[in-house]
C-alpha cells in the first residue's frame, strides 16, 4: 500500500445504538476512569504519530456528543452522520474524506466501541500494510474450541480451530477501494460487520496482523470493568 508520508486518516464508526448493552446510553458513551469509551478511542488515535486526524461517524438522533469535554484537541475531528449499519456508516465517513484525499489514500477503521487499542499493534499493522498489496487487519488467533449450533443451541458441528482467527479493528485498506468493496456490498444486500469482508468479496487477501488479547470490543455490560482493567493496567509502567 502507498506510504503517504507515515500519516493517514482514521475512521471511527460511533453511530451504534448498543442494544447488547442493555444501557439506557449507547455504549460509546458509557464511562471508564472519568471518559467516555469514545474519547478514550479517540485519545488512543490522535496519540498515534501516524494518525493525521479522524472522521466520526454519529447517530442521527446523537445528543451526547456535544456534551464531551474531553475529545482531543491537536488533531482534526470531523463528524458526519451514520448510517442503519456500520457498514454504512463507514461508507459515510469515506464518502467525506473522499472529497480532500486521493483513493489511493489508506485509511483505519476502527471500532469506536475498542478503547483499549496499543499504539504498538498499530504500529504492527502500519508495518504490515506498508509490505502488502492489499491491505490488512489487527486479530487474533482463536483459543476456545468452536462449535457452531442451530438456532436452539443444538451443535451440528464442531468446527477446526486451527487458522481461525477473531477478526478486530483497526483494519486498514486504501480509501477508493474500500468504497467499491463496500458500495459493492451493500449492492448485493450484503451487510458486512467488518471492512475485509467487502475486500475478500472481492476476491482479494487482506494480512491478518496478531495483536494484544485486551483490544476488546465494548459488547456487554461486563465488557466495560474489562476494558477499565485494562486501560489502567496499560498506563501503569
Ligand atoms: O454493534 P457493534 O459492536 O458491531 O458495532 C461496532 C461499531 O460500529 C461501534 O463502534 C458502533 O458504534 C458502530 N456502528 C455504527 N453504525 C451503526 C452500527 C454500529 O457506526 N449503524
Amino acid at each position: 500500500m502507498k506510504q503517504n508520508n507515515g500519516t493517514y486518516w482514521a475512521v471511527v464508526p460511533a453511530a451504534g445504538s448498543g442494544s447488547r448493552m442493555r444501557a439506557e446510553i449507547p455504549k460509546q458513551y458509557l464511562v471508564i476512569n472519568d471518559r467516555t469509551v469514545l474519547e478514550h478511542t479517540l485519545a488512543r488515535l490522535c496519540a498515534h504519530p501516524a494518525i493525521a486526524g479522524v472522521v466520526i461517524a454519529l447517530s442521527a438522533t446523537d445528543r451526547w456528543w456535544p456534551l464531551l469535554r474531553r475529545l482531543p484537541a491537536d488533531k482534526p475531528l470531523a463528524v458526519v452522520t451514520g448510517g442503519a449499519e456500520r457498514c454504512h456508516s463507514v461508507l459515510n465517513c469515506l464518502r467525506y474524506l473522499r472529497r480532500t484525499q486521493p483513493a489511493d489514500h489508506p485509511v483505519l477503521v476502527h471500532d469506536a466501541a475498542r478503547p483499549c487499542v496499543r499504539a504498538q499493534d498499530i504500529d504492527s499493522l502500519l508495518q504490515a500494510c506498508a509490505a502488502h498489496p492489499v491491505g490488512g487487519l489487527l486479530g487474533m488467533p482463536v483459543r476456545d474450541t468452536m462449535k457452531r449450533c442451530d438456532s436452539h443451541g443444538a451443535i451440528l458441528e464442531t468446527v477446526d480451530r486451527r487458522r481461525l482467527w477473531h477478526a478486530m479493528t483497526p483494519q486498514m485498506f486504501s480509501l477508493g477501494l474500500l468504497m467499491d468493496a463496500l458500495e459493492q456490498s451493500l449492492a448485493r444486500e450484503q451487510l458486512v460487520t467488518d471492512e475485509a469482508s467487502a475486500i475478500e468479496a472481492l476476491g482479494l487477501r487482506p494480512v491478518m496482523v496478531e495483536a494484544a488479547a485486551d483490544n476488546i470490543k465494548i459488547t456487554r455490560p461486563e465488557d466495560l470493568q474489562l476494558a477499565e482493567y485494562y486501560l489502567r493496567r496499560q498506563e501503569t509502567p
